[in-house]
Order: structure tokens, then C-alpha cells, then sequence
């Protein structure tokens, strides 16, 4: 959810006004995302390389977090939203610890959305975790496949993102769902976050919806070997 710094500073505003603005945003997002069919939300809320923000910025980011769900638990539940935690919720404050493992604990059995709120997450971090999980528990080197680490993830149980939406300009990940995203589609959009609304998201979907996705075949799966043999040879 990048650019909200930006889009502060654009209005002369603070950067904690931009993040504000941006959590303003998640809502409107989420509920298109759902008109759509989308099952899977994931926001990159705060990375763990974000502690090295000022202070005063972490905290506010971090307040937010815990804004967004005393504003939106009850209607979340409500709607059949159910909410997961990718990260390390053990270095976040007790006042957002607290309510984020509350709000896992009480909507994990809903199933119309699942959002995804990747708070303190680095995707580097997701893959040795689940590496050490792996060592911990004795499991031989050889049985250390793709599957098995897939199933440690941060994200276990969940299909692979199709579609990873950066705002802000930059076109790169950040460290963001490394191994989750190996096959999903990029789209990368100047919007600044807070200024990603419904149109947005219906831009972002009409450019996945004209790709074409291979996972490394071929478009239709011919063999070649088994076309007949050209006339003459
Ligand atoms: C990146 O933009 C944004 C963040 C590091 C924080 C995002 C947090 C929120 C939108 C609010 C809280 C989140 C939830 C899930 C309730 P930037 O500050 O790097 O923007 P810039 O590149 O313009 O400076």
C-alpha cells in the first residue's frame, strides 16, 4: 500500500495524515475486491524493515492497525470476513498483539472473504521460518520439498496469489510474498495508495484478465513431435 508519505506531502499534510488516508482506503478496496469474486485480500500493512522509520511514524502506522479494527471487526464478522495475521505478531505492541489475535480467533470461521493483514511480515522471514519449523520438527533433508515449506508458510492453506497490485509508482516487491508470488501476475500503478479507489481496482483486474498466464507451458499444449510431418519430408 505504497505512496501514502507521498500523497501527505503533496497536500502538505504529515506522513501519519497519508497513512490515515490510507487506511481509509482498505474498506471501499476490499468490498469491490468482493463484488468481484476476489477470495483472497492480502495488504501489506508494515513490513519488518518498516521499524526503521521514525518512531513517531511506526507508532502512528502501528495505531492504525489497531483503529482498523476497533472500526471494523464487528462489520467484518458480520459480512463473513475472515481475518488472518501474516507476520511476526510477537514484536507488535500488546495493544494490537492483543486485538489482532482476538479478531483471527474470532472470525476464523467465516469463509465469504479471507483478508489477509501481512503486519511486521517479510517474505525472507516467512521462508526460514518455515525452514526452522521444518528442522525443529525432524524432518529429513529430503523430505524438505517445495510442498513442505509451502505448508509452513505464513500463508498455509491458501492459494497462491494470482494478481500482486503495487501503488506508488516503484516497481518492485519489497520483499513481499517472495515465494508465494512466483507465478503471480505484477501490476504496478503510479495511483498513490489512498488514491486507489473502485476504479482502481477495476483497471488492476481488466489487465489481469488480458494476460496470459503459461506457469512455464506452452499456450495450448501441442506436441509438436505429433504434428503430421510436412509435405516433402
Ligand atoms: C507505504 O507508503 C505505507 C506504509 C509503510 C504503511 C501502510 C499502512 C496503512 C495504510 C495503514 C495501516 C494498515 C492497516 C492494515 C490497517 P509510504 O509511506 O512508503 O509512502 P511514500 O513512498 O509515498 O513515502
Amino acid at each position: 500500500m505504497d505512496g501514502n508519505g507521498r500523497w501527505a506531502q503533496a497536500r502538505g499534510l504529515r506522513r501519519a495524515d497519508g497513512h490515515r488516508a490510507g487506511a481509509e482506503t482498505i474498506r471501499p478496496v476490499m468490498e469491490r475486491c468482493g463484488q468481484h469474486g476476489v477470495e483472497v485480500l492480502t495488504l501489506f500493512g508494515f513490513s519488518t524493515e518498516n521499524w526503521g522509520r521514525p518512531h513517531t511514524e511506526v507508532q502512528s502506522i502501528l495505531k492504525l492497525g489497531r483503529d482498523f479494527i476497533d472500526t471494523h471487526l464487528d462489520e467484518l464478522d458480520a459480512a463473513g470476513v475472515q481475518l488472518r495475521h501474516l507476520g511476526d505478531l510477537d514484536r507488535l505492541p500488546g495493544f494490537l498483539r492483543g486485538r489482532v489475535a482476538r479478531a483471527v480467533e474470532r472470525t476464523r470461521d467465516n469463509s465469504k472473504l479471507i483478508l489477509n493483514l501481512a503486519f511486521n511480515y517479510g517474505g525472507r522471514a516467512d521462508i526460514v521460518e518455515a525452514v526452522q519449523s521444518l528442522i525443529r520438527d525432524g524432518v529429513a533433508a529430503e523430505d524438505v520439498t517445495e510442498e513442505a515449506i509451502t505448508a509452513r508458510l505464513a500463508t498455509a492453506g491458501l492459494p497462491e496469489p494470482d494478481l500482486l497490485i503495487r501503488t506508488g509508482g516503484e516497481t518492485r516487491i519489497s520483499n513481499f510474498l517472495v515465494w508465494q508470488a512466483a507465478y503471480a501476475e505484477y501490476y504496478f500503478t503510479d495511483a498513490l495508495w489512498p488514491d486507489f479507489d473502485a476504479g482502481e481496482v477495476d483497471a488492476a483486474l481488466i489487465e489481469f484478465s488480458r494476460r496470459q498466464r503459461r506457469f512455464g507451458l506452452v499456450p495450448n499444449g501441442d506436441d509438436e513431435e505429433s504434428l503430421p510431418a510436412e509435405s516433402g519430408s
